[in-house]
């Protein structure tokens, strides 16, 4: 399969002030390492979902793989090329490609323009000639009626607000969109709704999601393959049945265990302990001060991100002999 997008080892740290005056006056600061050396790809026409606990880098690794976030380290490359430096014109050549809707449709679309003028603006700044026809085009595709285009976004309901932000994503025919929480705010029916097209989409479209969300259920509905985070790295990455089937990670596992009705050999019994900070990663296993299986090693080393089983990845000792 065909790559759309790859993160390869990519990096990207906060840096922020302690506060400290102590450390003001020696100029230390405090380094968040939020996505940290991770490896991921998208294929075309896939859908990859991505989760993990909040806090955990989600959000600031899809928008430093569609390059909103400049990147601290690694190299992303969409299709065969490398994006990973690229700036001002060269990279807006690609920006129409990558596009990005996120949770809150509430803050994410302008309340003083209207609908048409929201989806209509990124057309005109990339240049488009027929954008009005592509607007309604949008629209119908999102399933919204013609003449919202001349409604406030006040004057739409949660679910067509985010209808809205989709349309205004895919008005741009881009090949990648990354959907970030995007059924969070919306509740159960209408997020079945949102998940239903989005998979119509994909299919008329042609697009590839990178679909994060911290709700398993919703990310094990429209994912082909899930990737893991904890604390800025992946830790698992298998397909949605073989994942499900066969958690490698213990975190993984407590993840699953803490959804009901998941069929999982793993007890509920992990993320007891105190997690790490990101900007207290603890040396060896990110997951050691919460793993009941930690060993010697897991304290000491990092463990390899590696293939236990077909296309399975997971970083852990326990697979390590
Ligand atoms: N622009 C920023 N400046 C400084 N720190 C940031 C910035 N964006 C994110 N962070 C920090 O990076 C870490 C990862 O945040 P991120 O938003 O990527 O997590 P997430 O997994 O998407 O969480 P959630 O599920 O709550 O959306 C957090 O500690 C967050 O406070
Ligand atoms: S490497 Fe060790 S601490 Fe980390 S998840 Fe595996 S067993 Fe647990
Ligand atoms: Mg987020």
């Amino acid at each position: 399969m065909a790559a759309i997008i790859e993160a390869r080892s990519l990096q990207k740290y906060f840096i922020e002030s302690t506060g400290r005056i102590a450390d003001l006056f020696f100029r230390r600061k405090k380094i968040l390492k939020a996505v940290d050396s991770v490896d991921l790809t998208v294929n075309r026409n896939e859908t990859v979902g991505v989760v993990g606990e909040s806090g955990c880098g989600k959000s600031t690794l899809g928008r430093t793989m569609i390059r909103l976030y400049e990147p601290d380290g690694g190299r992303i490359i969409f299709k065969y090329d490398d994006i990973t430096h690229l700036k001002g014109d060269e990279l807006k050549k690609y920006r129409r490609f990558m596009q990005i809707v996120f949770q809150n449709p509430y803050s994410s679309l302008n309340p003083r323009q209207k609908i048409k003028d929201i989806i209509k603006r990124p057309l005109d700044l990339h240049g488009f000639d027929d954008s009005m026809k592509l607007v309604y085009e949008a629209l119908d595709n999102v399933g919204l009626p013609k003449d919202y285009a001349e409604r406030y976004p006040h004057q739409l309901s949660g679910g067509e607000r985010q209808r809205a932000a989709l349309a205004r994503a895919i008005a741009l025919r881009p090949e990648l969109v990354v959907a970030d929480e995007v059924t969070s705010s919306v509740d159960v029916s209408i997020q079945a709704q949102i998940l239903r097209l989005l998979k119509k989409l994909q299919e008329e479209l042609k697009l590839s999601y990178l679909f994060i969300s911290h709700d398993l259920s919703v990310v094990r509905t429209i994912s082909q393959r899930i990737a893991v985070m904890y604390l800025g790295k992946v830790v698992e990455e298998a397909a949605t049945d073989e994942l499900f089937a066969n958690p490698l990670h213990p975190y993984t596992a407590a993840l699953f265990a803490s959804i009901p009705d998941i069929d999982t050999p793993w007890e509920p019994q992990l993320l007891k302990g105190e997690a790490s900070s990101l900007y207290s990663v603890v040396k060896g296993c990110r997951f050691q001060p919460r793993c009941p299986y930690a060993k010697q090693i897991c304290s000491e080393e990092e463990p390899p991100f590696k293939e236990y089983g077909k296309n399975h990845k997971a970083a852990c000792w326990l697979y390590e002999r």
